[in-house]
């Protein structure tokens, strides 16, 4: 499974792709709103908030096999 390596900063919010379909993974670029639209789905971002700088290890299945 494809691991994407972040380093992060405290109290900026991310927006962390899962369904696949980003062009600018790890990053959510929206993609899937028109997805979600065309195919009665729900996929949305995973937001996250350090508390502190810190580096993280992301991983999804979907970011090798894009949601279809
Ligand atoms: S583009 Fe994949 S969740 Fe937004």
């Amino acid at each position: 499974m494809k691991e994407i390596k972040l380093s992060v900063k405290a109290s900026k919010k991310y927006s962390i792709c899962s369904c696949g379909l980003s062009k600018s993974l790890p990053f959510c670029d929206n993609e899937h709103r028109d997805f979600n639209k065309i195919n009665n789905t729900n996929y949305k971002s995973v937001k996250i908030f350090p508390s502190e700088d810190t580096e993280l290890k992301l991983k999804s299945s979907n970011w090798e096999s894009p949601v279809k």
